[in-house]
């Protein structure tokens, strides 16, 4: 039969190829701010944010340092890695909540810093699981022939919407990003799979009511506190923990492989209890489990992207090696993926 029309996507039947991360890298601003210097602003200690969280230090940004600038140093490594220049950049996607306002998109200002001139750009918004959702989403071009080269990226300044005097949050957040080359190589599966989730049911529990179409900005807006960020810490915990739980169950049961052939498990770092409870319920061995957030506390989509990066190059993971990734975060979102590294 001939025909109808052409279909650029149709002449290869679909066939997808594999996925992988051909380069990753990080970047962290410079200014440390320790559980020490927090006992000066709020009434806290260091030891109840340790033992209640693990957290020991954070990141901050520069006043003059934005998402996107954070963004493009860590791109910059990632590509350094995969040995390839900003031209061979077919799309960018930033995830972050973060962005360094409200429009145009980061991704659009990161392009322009890195001058990757071919490339299209977007952000992603789901929250601290959006590294994942970035990475299941650049796959799909990268499996389906559209793009050669896709640059995904967990940015945030998460110190622009912390509330400085609020003690339950303020101890938990840090500033950073991470960045991955997605390709084919032809050598390695790569993503195996991933699986994303929601419950917008649970939306309150996390989440900055000012600064979007519901309550845009007013000074009644400003007085009342609205554009920081507010937690249920509790509720957040036990959801964390299960979501993560199950998402980490599912994708391993997608791919039929025991969690004992897992070299290394890189969860979400918001919480060392959230992820210890986590790695117990997946019968993992704590040594499988790999831990930064002492060092950076919660940095929401950068957060997976980091510990990756640190976990590749300290020599936790090696080309060959099976990885989990497992996040969860605000909206409620989710996600898990399993990698051949
Ligand atoms: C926030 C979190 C650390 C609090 O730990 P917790 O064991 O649940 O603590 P509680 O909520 O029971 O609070 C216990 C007490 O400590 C107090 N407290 C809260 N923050 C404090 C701080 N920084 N320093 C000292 N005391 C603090 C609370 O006011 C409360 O006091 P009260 O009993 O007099 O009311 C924990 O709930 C958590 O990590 N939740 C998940 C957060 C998260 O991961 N969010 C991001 C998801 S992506």
């Amino acid at each position: 039969m001939t025909p109808k029309f052409k279909n650029p996507r149709a002449k290869h039947n679909f066939v997808g190829r594999t996925c992988s991360i051909a380069g990753i890298g990080s970047y962290v601003p410079e200014k440390i701010l320790t559980n020490h210097d927090l006992e000066k602003m709020v009434e806290t200690t260091d030891d109840w944010i340790t033992t209640r969280t693990g957290i020991k230090q954070r990141r901050i940004a520069a006043k003059d340092e934005f998402t996107s600038d954070l963004a493009a140093k860590a791109a910059q490594r990632a590509m350094k890695m995969a040995d390839i220049t900003a031209d061979k950049i077919d799309l960018i996607i930033v995830a972050t909540i973060t962005p360094d306002m409200p429009f145009p998109a980061t991704a659009c200002i990161v392009q322009h810093k890195i001058g990757a001139k071919r490339a299209a750009a977007f952000d992603l918004e789901a929250a601290c699981s959006g590294f994942i959702y970035a990475l299941e989403i650049g796959q799909q071009f990268i499996m389906s022939r559209t793009y050669d080269t896709v640059l995904v990226i967990g940015a945030e300044k998460l110190s622009a919407i912390t509330d400085w005097t609020d003690r339950n949050t303020c101890v938990l957040f840090g500033d950073g990003a991470g960045a991955a080359i997605l390709q084919n190589r032809e050598s390695a599966h790569g993503l195996l799979t991933a699986v994303m989730g929601a419950d917008g049911e649970k939306a309150d529990l996390l989440f900055m009511p000012g600064g979007g179409s519901k309550c845009p900005a007013t000074k009644d807006s400003v007085d009342a506190r609205m554009h920081y960020l507010r937690m249920e810490g509790k509720e957040t915990f036990k959801n964390a923990v299960q979501a993560m739980q199950s998402a980490a169950t599912e994708v391993l049961k997608r791919c039929e492989i025991d969690i004992s052939r897992i070299k290394c498990i890189i969860p979400h770092q918001a919480n060392r209890r959230i992820i210890d409870a986590v790695g117990e319920r997946l019968g993992a061995k704590p040594e499988q489990l790999f831990v930064n957030l002492d060092k950076y506390g919660n940095t929401s989509a950068a957060s997976v992207a980091i510990a990756l990066d640190e976990a590749v190059h300290s020599g936790r993971i090696s080309r060959g090696d099976l990885i989990l990734l497992v996040v969860f975060g605000a909206g409620l979102t989710w996600g898990a993926a399993v990698i051949e590294w």
